[in-house]
């Protein structure tokens, strides 16, 4: 039987239920990594595919698939499609905002105050049965009150975890393309800066850009180093926006005196010498991953399928298609 969409990963049955009577769905495996091949093979003659961001939609998918009217993204970033090759093919780009702003904004406060207090090497520490006095001078950790908190990429997430750092007395410093209008700047207590005032002035740097031309590697060796001496950074955008290799190495020297990542540059391939860091807590890019922010995610990116083949404009397009 042809099949109308394809999911690249099991969706949740109670999530599917509610379009299956109109759509037939095929799905990929609980979890995802459908291979390439497999995605090529399976997306055939289908009006629908709605993948995640470890799945490549290429030029090469559009071409093998006249019939695909949409990619419904299961993600909000969608650097893992050629979005102007769909535009030029007529083919729809959606994705999922809002409904993983508060859960990656809580894993963002997570990461940052685990790096702040040291939780990565203290827990391995305990795990690896090196726990035999009570001394009190291992494992301090640094304090967020009074330190200045850099947020990069000031949208909806970013502002949430402006929000959420408040309370614990950081200073809140941003960066983003256009400034936001001076009554938000006030209710959430930001300061707009240049991004060469963020990095130097940051004591905590928080990424929230989505991964483009403009951002690969805009944190780089010489940003870096111009960053406060023993400053920290948090990531839960993309690990591209970092210069991995630059950031192994002012890890190494303590320019930078700690990381929590969700997100790495080659993920799932976490180069050793970052995995092994003490001083680097890092986390397999699970920020939205809750039962009720994956399946809002599930279903926002069915509704954005099933609207375009409903022959609607879908609720949160990424481009416009051109014919
Ligand atoms: C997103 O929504 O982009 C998250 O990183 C999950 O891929």
């Amino acid at each position: 039987m042809p099949y109308d969409m394809l999911t690249t990963q099991r969706f949740l049955d109670d999530v599917v239920a509610s379009f299956s009577d109109r759509f037939a769905i095929d799905q990929g495996p609980p979890g995802g990594l459908l291979p390439y091949a497999e995605l090529m093979e399976r997306v055939a003659g289908c009006r629908a595919v709605l993948p995640t961001s470890i799945d490549r939609i290429d030029e090469q998918v559009f071409a093998n698939t006249p019939s695909l009217k949409v990619v419904a993204n299961v993600g909000v970033g969608y650097n893992h499609i050629d979005v102007p090759a769909a535009t030029r093919r007529g083919i729809w780009v959606t994705n999922t905002p809002g409904v993983l702003t508060d859960s990656v904004a809580d894993m963002a406060m997570a990461l940052l105050l685990g790096t702040l207090r040291r939780v990565s090497d203290a827990s391995e520490h305990v795990r690896h049965g090196h726990w035999h006095d009570n001394r009190q001078d291992t494992f301090w950790g640094a304090d967020p009150r009074n330190m200045t908190l850099g947020i990069f990429g000031f949208g909806a997430i970013g502002q949430a975890v402006a929000r959420r750092a408040r309370p614990f007395g950081f200073r809140i410093i941003y960066y983003r393309r256009n400034r936001l209008a001076p009554e938000l700047e006030r209710e959430l207590d930001a300061t707009f800066v240049p991004f060469e005032t963020l990095i130097e002035t940051a004591d905590v740097l928080s990424l929230h850009v989505p991964l483009t031309d403009e951002t690969r590697g805009r944190l780089g060796r010489a940003e870096l180093a111009r960053m406060r001496r023993g400053s920290f950074i948090i990531n839960t955008a993309r690990g591209g926006v970092i210069d991995e290799p630059a950031l192994i190495d002012a890890l190494t020297d303590g320019q930078v005196a700690g990381v929590g990542l969700d997100v790495t540059a080659t993920e799932p391939d976490v180069p050793q010498a970052l995995r092994e860091h003490p001083r680097a807590l890092i986390m397999p890019h699970i920020a939205s991953a809750t039962t009720g922010t994956r399946g809002g995610m599930m279903r926002t990116a069915l509704e954005n399928a099933a609207a375009v083949l409903d022959g609607k404009r879908p609720p949160n397009p990424v481009n416009e298609p051109e014919v």
